[in-house]
């Protein structure tokens, strides 16, 4: 057994023996760095070998020198090349598990689908903006005063009733979720220079449970047109170009008498049509009338000079007979494979 605390060459030749085999056997650069310590670290014994030079007498310092030089020069080496051929081996490894294949069809992405109510809605406002009306918009959350008061409803009038309107707390601040898009033309008379063409397309509130031919949150496009010398038979030309540009040229509307408090003579608004699910057959779709003189004074306007009329029509009921929807439901769960079927256009 040569001694350990020596300079000689079993002990160098054993020291870089231990150290190849270290080296060689290590896999990835963070065991490379505890080995790199343990074979040429401080505690190394190759630089306890190299420490013990000081006392090596001076004619054998070269050659116990040269012998360590050489050694450390091949451990030196052997790290290197490990090093090198693990820093390649994992930077291959990090890429290819990051490999994107650009060329490789996607198989998760899914198109969206735009929701048929929002495309409807803009087809009826499309129409009018088309005869040159403009597209008005209001709070969904209104004052009671814009929603009944200022559109002629009576202190008593049902619809004000807890069962129809949602109220909004604190019931002193008078605010109900809007329950129909009337509020807006109303806003749009005290916002615009006469005349005014106006519809106004929104989501409106009523206290319906939910069902397969109601639903508490509903929409509406609403109409109004205030200008000197209107009459119903303005009213009756514009909802038969309306409905004809709406659903073909066969569509026809019938005005039916009805009671509303904004509106004077008021009517329902009753849709024909030969190709509708269902057969050919007159659909109540809507109301409208001429506006009432007492809306006309909550708006500062002279009903002596002005006139108008107004309408409002549902979306929801429109997809159902339209596209033969048979459950509301199905419009406001917001699945996707619902909206799909339409694709980008009703
Ligand atoms: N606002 C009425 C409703 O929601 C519809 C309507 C609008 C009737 C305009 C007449 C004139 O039922």
């Amino acid at each position: 057994m040569s001694d350990p605390s020596e300079i000689s060459e079993p002990v160098v030749s054993a020291a870089v023996a231990a150290a190849l085999a270290a080296i060689a056997a290590v896999n990835d650069s963070a065991a490379l760095k505890t080995v790199r310590a343990e074979h040429t670290g401080e505690a190394s014994p190759l630089a306890r070998l190299n420490a013990l030079m000081r006392s090596v007498p001076g004619d054998q310092k070269a050659q116990a020198g040269k012998l360590l030089g050489q050694a450390r020069g091949a451990v030196a080496q052997a790290f290197a090349a490990r090093e090198t051929a693990i820093t390649a081996a994992e930077v291959a490894a990090q890429l290819a598990a990051e490999t994107v294949d650009v060329t490789a069809a996607a198989t998760t992405w899914q198109p969206g689908a735009r929701h048929p109510i929002s495309l409807l809605q803009e087809r009826v406002t499309d129409v009018f903006v088309g005869m040159g009306w403009e597209v008005a918009e209001g709070p969904e959350l209104e004052s009671e005063w814009f929603n009944f008061d200022a559109l002629n409803f009576d202190e008593d009038h049902p619809a004000r009733a807890m069962q129809d309107t949602f109220f909004v707390e604190p019931t002193a601040a008078h605010l109900v979720l809007r329950t129909h898009t009337s509020p807006v033309q109303l806003r749009a008379l005290l916002s615009r220079e006469l005349p005014v063409y106006v519809v106004a397309p929104g989501r409106v509130f009523r206290t319906d449970e939910l069902d397969a031919t109601h639903t508490p949150v509903f929409h509406q496009v609403e109409g109004i047109a205030i200008d000197e010398g209107l009459t119903m038979a303005h009213l009756r030309g514009t909802l038969d170009h309306f409905v004809k540009a709406m659903f073909g040229e066969e569509a026809k509307v019938r005005l039916r008498p009805n009671y509303f408090p904004f509106t004077e003579p008021s009517a329902e608004l009753d849709l024909w049509h030969p190709t509708f699910k269902g057969g050919a057959r007159w659909i109540e779709w809507g109301g409208c009338g001429m506006v009432n003189a007492n809306v006309l004074r909550s708006a500062g306007i002279d009903p002596e000079v002005y006139s108008g009329f107004a309408f409002g029509v549902g979306v929801e009921r429109a997809l159902m007979f339209r596209n033969d929807v048979k459950d509301m439901r199905d419009m406001i769960e917001g699945d996707i494979r619902f909206s799909q079927q339409f694709g980008m256009t009703v």
